[in-house]
């Protein structure tokens, strides 16, 4: 079992390969009308999951399965609780005092929530990008080196610059910050801030990337580059993505959970979500009757 208390022993930091789930294999499961598990050996596994904000429940005993190097979508209409349990995966939620999780989320069979569990060390191992691109007020190259720094990836300056090479060019933004890696991040247009909060994440070598619609404040071209850009790292990573744009779920994910009020309707693998799906709620939500 890998442990969440040391980075090292984490499969990908130790260059094994992890258990693939091939989209063809996800598409010839059934959808589930409950959350009942999806693969075989998920990456991801919550089980009754409840979140309380105050006296207030936003999330009802969620069971989702979520597998590796594969993208998953989360839709739903505005409250129904995609952020809130995206951020249950890296325990984000801890940040908000008035929050309570209850249930389990085991990510390679270790309960994230484990008192042993170092939130820090959970984070660098579950990356998150925001709406809005967060680049830290620092250089190009800060940006992606801070976390291996901070984290003692690197043993020396060659070993770093190479991450941070390696970071921007996975990400897609090589190319286009090579010759200015000691200017400031937030000097990028807003696509490209995208991406290099994306090539941060990278740099620290994750096994799980959440994003919470990334997309939402790009235009059309920056959008279609981090598309592209998911399609790519979902050979190395588990990434789960919120979006409102159905079209950007079918283009990009290989599964799809739809939430309504705080509950999970149903999951399964995308195209059937959006040809066949067996809740009605999620038949009016696609169909564009409310949210
Ligand atoms: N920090 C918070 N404090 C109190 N209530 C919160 C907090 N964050 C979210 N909520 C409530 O929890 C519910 C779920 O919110 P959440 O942000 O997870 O929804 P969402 O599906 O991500 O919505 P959107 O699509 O608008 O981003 C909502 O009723 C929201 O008002
Ligand atoms: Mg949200």
């Amino acid at each position: 079992m890998t442990s969440i208390l040391n980075p090292l022993a984490s499969p990908l930091l130790q260059g094994h390969a992890m258990t693939v789930h091939s989209p063809d294999d996800s598409t010839r499961a059934p959808a589930t009308s409950t959350a009942a598990p999806a693969t075989a050996d998920p990456k991801i596994k919550a089980r009754g999951v409840k979140v309380f904000y105050g006296d207030k429940q936003a999330l009802f005993d969620v069971d989702l399965d979520i597998p590796a190097k594969s993208v998953t979508a989360f839709i739903g209409p505005s409250g129904c609780g995609k952020s809130t349990f995206l951020r249950c995966i890296n325990r984000m939620n801890d940040t908000i005092p008035s929050a309570r999780v209850e249930g389990s989320i085991l990510i390679d069979g270790a309960d994230v929530n484990a008192k042993s569990v170092d939130p820090v060390v959970l984070r660098s191992r579950v990356g998150m990008v925001f709406q809005k691109p967060n680049p830290f007020p620092k250089t190009i190259f800060e940006n992606v080196a801070y976390g291996p720094r901070i984290h003692g990836l690197a043993t020396g300056k060659a070993e770093l610059e190479a991450i941070v090479e390696s970071s921007l060019k996975k990400a897609g933004l090589w190319n286009e910050v090579a010759d200015r890696l000691h200017q400031p991040g937030t000097g990028l247009s807003g696509g490209q801030q995208q991406r290099l909060v994306i090539a941060r994440a990278i740099a620290v070598s994750p096994e799980v990337i959440l994003m919470d619609e990334p997309c939402s404040a790009l235009d059309p071209i920056a959008t279609a580059k981090i598309e592209e850009l998911i399609d790519e790292l979902r050979s190395q990573f588990c990434i789960v993505i919120v979006t409102h744009s159905m079209a950007q779920a079918a283009r990009v994910s290989q599964r799809t959970a739809f939430f309504h009020l705080g509950k999970l309707v149903e999951s399964g693998p995308t195209e059937e979500m959006f040809t066949n799906p067996r809740d009605s709620r999620t038949q009016d939500y696609i169909t564009g009757r409310f949210g």
